[in-house]
């Protein structure tokens, strides 16, 4: 595997300023979100510096590395770059680690059944400090009490957004929201 240092030099080399700043920030709020739930704040650190790298690829592009690769490539151009990023993170960086390449895959999306990084990594995203609108600090202060209600609040914000926006939502999203509130249900009838 390519070090954390040959790893962050190549997501310099590869996107705008404004993007690093924006991953070096997801790095250093999933480590602090890594830490306060007991995750492995190196797997999260590591997930969130790729999670962005192909953010800046065409989606021609991006469409032919899934297509060389015999991997599915039918992904709208917002979603591409995650599955494209995971391919990179095992075939460039030498990643094999499951959970560190699924965080990176799921990102954008979400699933249902995530693993603590993989949800660390997608409310990162979304909360590094970078991230100044009113939404995101909201999710920031729920993401250090509860990462579940966190990641549902996000997803609630998230889908409004597209709905208003006329933009398509994943079903990956709806499926994940669908969970958390089923699994709130469930806490609150205990
Ligand atoms: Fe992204
Ligand atoms: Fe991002």
């Amino acid at each position: 595997m390519q070090s954390f240092d040959e790893i962050r030099e190549f997501a310099k080399s590869v996107l705008s300023e404004k993007r690093f700043l924006h991953t070096l920030s997801v790095a250093e709020e999933a480590k602090e979100l890594a830490i306060i739930w007991g995750a492995d704040s190196d797997k999260a650190y590591l997930a969130a510096l790729i999670h962005d790298i192909a953010k800046e690829m065409s989606f021609e592009e991006s469409k032919e590395i899934l297509k060389k690769a015999g991997l599915p490539n039918d992904f709208s151009r917002p979603l591409i770059h995650g599955p494209v990023a995971e391919y990179m993170a095992r075939e460039k960086f030498g990643i094999d680690d499951e959970d560190v390449l699924n965080a990176i895959r799921y990102h954008s999306t979400g699933r249902v059944g995530m693993s603590h990084l993989e949800k660390i990594i997608f409310v990162a995203d979304f909360t590094e400090p970078g991230r100044i609108y009113q939404d995101s600090k909201e999710v920031r202060e729920l993401s250090r009490k509860d990462l579940d209600d966190a990641m549902l609040l996000q997803c609630d914000r998230c889908i409004k957004f597209l709905i208003d926006t006329g933009k398509i939502v994943d079903t990956l999203t709806v499926d994940l929201r669908n969970s958390l509130i089923k699994q709130q249900k469930r806490g609150k009838d205990k």
